[in-house]
This record gives C-alpha cells, structure tokens and sequence, in this order.
C-alpha cells in the first residue's frame, strides 16, 4: 500500500495500540498507571488493517478489562497477547504471519503464554491457525468479540478455542469502548459492521459479514461521553457508511421486509449526521468511507448546513475505467462518479476529495490505466491510497477473472498512479498558501516540538509554532508555506467557525 498522505486510514499497521509515552509526548494512554494488584492479569494487543480493526480493539480491551485483564504496553508482561488482523491484501497476511512467529517465540519461554488472533485472518483462515499451524490458542472473528470471557476459559483448559460465527445483530453498541493510544481529542465510532457491496476484489463480506447498523440512541451516548470526556472530533466509522439503516435493528439487506412503521421512522446516513452535528456543535464530525454508489445528494446537503461536519470525503473510486469498474462489481460508472464529484463541488466549494485506487486488476488494459490516470486529472483529489490488486482467495475475481496483469506492469501502473497524485496533492496544498484555517491541534510535530500538528477540515496536516496553544484547541493558521501533504503557518487566534 502507498499513500501520498501523512494522514493514512488504514495506517495502524504493526504499532501495539499501546504506545509509550515519551517524555514530551502529548499521547494520552487511557490506561493510566494504576496500582495493580500482584496476581493482576495483564494482555497485550497489536492492530492491523484499517481504522475498523483499532476501534474493535477498544472494544476488546473494554470486555477483557471487565474480564480483569488490564492493558500493558509490554509484551513480556503480557498473560494474554491479541493479534487484530486484516485480510486485505496477502502482504498484510504476511506481516501477521510473522509477528504470530515472534510471539510463538515468547511462548516457548512462557509456556502459561497465550495467543489469541481476532478479526478478519480470524475468519478467513478459521482453524487453520489452531489445527495445521498450532500457531494460536485462540481464534475469534469480529463478531465473535463478546465470547472473550468464555473461549479465554477454553483456552486456558487447553481447550479448542474458536468462535467465527458471524451475526446479523451484532453492533456492540452495548459496549464502552475503552480508548488505546488515544490523544484524548479525537476518537473513532464504529456505526455500521459488515459490508454488502461485493467487490469482486474485496475479502471484506466474507470476513465481516452482512451490513448492519448501530442504534442511533447508543451512537449520540458514545458521542456525548466522549465529548464529557474533553475529545473534540469523532469520525464515524463502517466499510460504506453512506448505507447506514437504522429501522430498529437486523441486516440492511432485510429493510424492505420490516413494517411500513419502520421503514418510515428509519434513520438513514443524512439523517444521523444531521442529528450527531446538531447534538455536538462544539465537535468537529468526521466520516469514512463513502462508496460512491451509496452517497447521496441529502448527504451533500447536510455537510453544507453544518458548520462542524468536516469538508472532507473519502470517496474510493478503484479505477477510472468503465469496463474495470464493472469487472470490480462497482455500482457506478465513471461518468456518474464525476456527476456526484460536480455535485460536492456545486454544494461544498472546497470541499477535499481522497481516493483508493487499485492498479493491475485482472485484464485491466493500458487503455483502462490510462482512464484512470484521466479521471485523476479530472478531481485532482487531494491524496489517495494506492495499491497493486492482490488477489484474495474465495473473492468473485479470484474465482472468475485470471489475475493476468504482470507485477511489473501492476508496479510500474501503481508508480505512474502515484506519481500524478504527488502533483495534484501538491497543487491541492499550494491552494492554501496565504490562507487562514482552522486547525484542531492534535500532537506534537514529529519534526519539532516546537510545533504543534493538526489538521485542517478538509483532513490536510498544518504545523505551527506552539506558542501558547494547547491540545485539542482550534486555532485559526495563516498559511505560508506547503509541501505536498502538509501546510506550515502560524496561529493568529483561537478559531471562532466551531
Ligand atoms: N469500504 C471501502 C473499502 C475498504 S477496503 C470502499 O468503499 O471502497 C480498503 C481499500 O483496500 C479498498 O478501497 C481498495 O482500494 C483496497 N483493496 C481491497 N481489496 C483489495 C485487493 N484485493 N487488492 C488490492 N487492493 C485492495
Ligand atoms: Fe470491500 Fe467494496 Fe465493501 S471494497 S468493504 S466490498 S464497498
């Protein structure tokens, strides 16, 4: 995977979400030093994939804590050592792979050690890992979460320890998360689980199941905790969540079955936002990811009205081409995708754009890379995440269409791909000299602690000097200088648009 941004969503590759804190680190660990007691049981996780896999993970960490299993940062402290995975792409897989090595490395000098694998190799892989491999003693799928209790109970019986069901209610909409490497101001809601768009490519519906959506009421508790709490932006999350459904619960796919009451008090994407950006107007509201197919122009309108819903959306188009984008089960064509494009920009002049696109996928043509390339020209989106198709076993493409294209043309498709969005990421960026925006500090500048580092609405990185400001304040920055992916300014006050 490559990105030409600072700001990657699906970048929690391989840091445990339980960061040291540095001396001059403004990180918050949620799990303060507290005094333990001596028999205390201590577990140890590390996340993979996208931001999805790290929100589960706080959702772990909340059920293992009520189990009395406390966090640490230390893997030899660790009783019990969680793996979240991700099946995206096989590189992914592999880096798993190898870490389970390292830990069965620990095992072996603490054989009372145990490993457990959750989340999307979880399901994919299911036995595999515990029977053939005798890698883990525990595996558990992304609903399987609140079975915890009862498979660590197997597992330490040395009992089989596997739970991959996958459920049609399941939200954990019930469940505190308990915030990781937090920096206490922004945070992740989970809104829909699931994805049932079947991408040809995509390992996703088959590892997370059908869609389903959360209860509004418990999505504004979270959120109003977490404003309590002193966080001041929230991005809600779910693989498409412009198809959130609320109808009183059960999959998306059974709405036109519920009762004509239900389906006329559902609530729809445009319609939680509306109500998340009305309850919080001192938050900033943040969202991901769009399919195109799914947003719609109510959508479009509701970000216009609110002042705090972020002018930023992660749109994955894939490919530019028309006969790529059928071949990928996309429900659009390129055409529509640059209607919808017209249609943000006419509502929300400046409203950012991100991408996901996948170079090389099966039988794609120079010609399809070169509409690609074209329908980049046309947004100039503001950065992207870019990747060389990885054929996923038991995906429609993996079954139907050979994955033909050569892994030099796949790289050299991806480096030509990569390269245009440099340009447009820097001509995005050069828009913004000599403007003010508002910022919301996030941390530190990793270049100078001099600085603070935020980012703007439309999700771009802006550093400045720290003087007096503090942690979460939203700071109006003049613009002075840009590189491709970040704006470097000074403050001129504390912002008044939020
Ligand atoms: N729900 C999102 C995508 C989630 S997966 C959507 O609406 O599109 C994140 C990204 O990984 C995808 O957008 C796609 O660009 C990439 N991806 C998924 N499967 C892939 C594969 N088999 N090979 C390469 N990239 C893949
Ligand atoms: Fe995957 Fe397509 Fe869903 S990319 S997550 S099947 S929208």
């Amino acid at each position: 995977m490559t990105k030409t941004s600072t700001k990657n969503p699906y970048a929690f590759n391989g840091a445990p979400l339980t960061r040291k804190r540095k001396a001059n680190d403004s990180l918050v660990l949620s799990d303060k030093k507290k005094i333990q007691p001596k028999n205390q049981k201590h577990f140890y996780i590390e996340s993979y994939g996208c931001q999805m896999n790290f929100s589960d993970s706080e959702i772990v960490a909340s059920i293992l804590n009520k189990e009395g299993y406390a966090l640490t940062e230390t893997l030899e402290d660790a009783h019990l050592v969680l793996v979240n995975t991700c099946s995206i792409r096989e590189k992914a897989e592999q880096t798993v792979r190898k870490r389970l090595e390292l830990f069965n490395g620990l095992k072996r000098k603490n054989k009372e050690l145990k490993i457990g694998v959750l989340g999307c190799m979880a399901e994919r892989l299911k036995h595999k890992f515990l029977e053939e491999e005798k890698m883990v003693d525990m595996v558990v799928g992304p609903d399987a979460y609140k079975d915890l209790p009862n498979l660590l109970r197997e597992a330490e019986a040395e009992r089989e320890a596997v739970n991959v069901i996958l459920s049609k209610e399941e939200t954990y909409g019930d469940i505190a998360p308990v915030r990781l490497a937090t920096n206490g101001v922004s945070a992740f809601v989970t809104i829909t689980r699931g994805c049932d768009n079947m991408c040809t490519f995509c390992v996703v519906p088959f590892t997370r199941g059908r869609e389903r959506s959360r209860d509004p009421k418990s999505i504004l508790e979270e959120i109003d905790q977490l404003a309590n709490e002193g966080f001041k932006e929230i991005t809600l999350l779910g693989q498409n969540v412009d198809s959130y459904l609320w109808y009183g619960g059960g999959l998306k796919k059974d709405f036109s079955r519920a009762s004509p009451l239900q389906q006329k008090t559902a609530v729809n994407f445009s319609n939680l936002l509306d109500l998340v950006a009305t309850a919080q107007p001192k938050m900033r509201i943040r969202f991901s990811t769009s399919n195109p197919q799914d947003m719609s122009l109510e959508v479009i309108k509701t970000m216009a009205q609110h002042n705090n819903i972020c002018n930023y959306i992660h749109l994955p188009v894939q490919s530019g081409s028309n006969a790529i984008l059928k071949k990928m089960n996309r429900q659009h064509t390129r055409e529509e995708y640059f209607e919808l494009i017209d249609t943000i920009r006419k509502y929300i002049p400046h409203c950012a754009i991100s991408h996901d696109m996948i170079a090389g996928f099966p039988s794609e043509t120079e010609q399809d890379h070169q509409d690609t390339l074209d329908l980049m020209e046309y947004v100039k989106y503001d950065f992207g995440f870019m990747f060389a198709y990885s054929e996923r076993p038991g995906t429609m493409a993996a079954k139907k269409i050979q994955d033909d294209v050569p892994e030099a043309t796949k790289k050299r498709r991806l480096q030509e791909i990569i390269d245009l969005q440099r340009i447009h990421s820097e001509y995005r960026t050069q828009e913004f000299i000599g403007k003010t925006v508002c910022v919301m500090i996030e941390k530190s500048s990793k270049r100078s602690f001099e600085f603070w580092s935020g980012r703007t609405g439309q999700n771009t990185v802006a550093v400045f000097p720290k003087e007096n400001y503090k942690l979460g304040d939203f700071v109006d920055v003049k613009i002075d200088e840009v590189t491709s992916a970040t704006l470097i300014g000074k403050a001129v006050g504390l912002s008044k648009s939020i």
